[in-house]
């Protein structure tokens, strides 16, 4: 069983928890991502992986819908998730580039940016972590942050209450304007990796970007999660999900993206209600 070992609030929205789960932990590699399960019966959602030691993972997680707001108000500690499956999709290589930036502006990014520059920064690179929020009550607590694994870190805020007003775009501006980037790594928002695309390309610099799409069995079988790339189909499931952002047909990315928006409205309405009945009280 898949135990919970530590859970926490890192912001109004995203939580953090900790999973038994040795046969992920022994094998997972940065840019490689598992599926959760927590019941016997319920769907089936991708994650990224934040920390893979002693036979545990860590995660951060958006209470967005049904499954994401069930594992924050119904398993505690102690509590066992039905299915942790993984390590899934291709690594990234982990080598010395130089300068290695890792920017992100939500939940998966966050956990990846840390996960990534971690082992970057052991194969000797110059790390820069660039962390995006909302404002500062979104601002992870500073153990969440990927400060400890970064050369240089940045915190951008939307509203400018943290750190620099504005998002990792910015950031990154600057230091292509002082040469420093050798490759940039993004995970979050789908449009944000858009622009930085755009960003990148006149200057030639290396950018690989975590493409999320709706997965279903996360090992290339249903074709769910199929992307453009370079004009081919691949599946961001077992191709990536991080991909030369430079290749990637990224009006078809953002189009796929909001495919069950009236299904996943309807899920969550129906969750909240049910639980909200058997608290007798608003539980979210
Ligand atoms: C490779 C990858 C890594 C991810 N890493 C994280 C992470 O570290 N933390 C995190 O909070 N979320 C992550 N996600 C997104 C996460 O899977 C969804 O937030 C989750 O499935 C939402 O389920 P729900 O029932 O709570 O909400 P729903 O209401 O079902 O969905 C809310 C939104 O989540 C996305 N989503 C829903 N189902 C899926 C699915 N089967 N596959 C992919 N996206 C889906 C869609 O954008 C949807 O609009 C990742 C997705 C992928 C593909
Ligand atoms: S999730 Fe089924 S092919 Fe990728």
């Amino acid at each position: 069983m898949y135990t919970i070992t530590d859970k926490k609030v890192l912001s109004p929205i995203d939580y953090f928890v900790e999973v038994e789960a040795s046969h992920v932990a022994r094998a997972w590699k940065p840019g490689q991502f598992v599926v959760l399960m927590a019941h016997e019966k319920g769907e089936r959602i991708p994650m990224s992986v934040y920390r893979a030691d002693d036979g545990k993972i860590g995660m951060f997680i958006r209470k967005l819908g049904k499954t994401s707001l069930q594992i924050f108000n119904e398993f505690n500690v102690g509590d066992s998730l039905w299915s942790v499956a993984g390590p899934l999709g291709t690594p990234i290589e982990v080598k010395k580039y130089g300068t290695v930036v890792f920017a992100s502006d939500a939940v998966c990014g966050h956990a990846e940016n840390y996960a990534t520059l971690r082992q970057m920064k052991e194969a000797g690179n110059h790390t820069i972590s660039i962390q995006s929020f909302k404002d500062e009550e979104d601002v992870y607590p500073e153990q969440f942050l990927a400060k400890s694994v970064a050369d240089e870190h940045y915190i951008t805020t939307s509203d400018g209450s943290v750190g620099i007003k504005g998002n990792y775009l910015d950031v990154i501006r600057d230091l292509i304007e002082q040469d420093k980037v050798d490759i940039i790594f993004a995970g979050g928002v789908l449009g944000t990796l858009a622009k930085l695309a755009e960003l990148t390309r006149p200057y030639g610099i290396p950018t690989m970007t975590t493409v999320r799409q709706i997965m279903v069995d996360g090992t290339g079988m249903c074709g769910s999660c199929r992307i453009l790339y370079d004009g081919q189909i691949k599946f961001a499931c077992r191709d990536g999900p991080m991909f030369d952002a430079h290749k990637v047909d990224w009006e078809d990315v953002l189009k796929r993206e909001t495919r069950f928006l009236e299904q996943e409205k309807l899920a969550k309405e129906m969750y909240l209600k049910k639980i909200n009945e058997s608290h007798g009280k608003e539980v979210v």
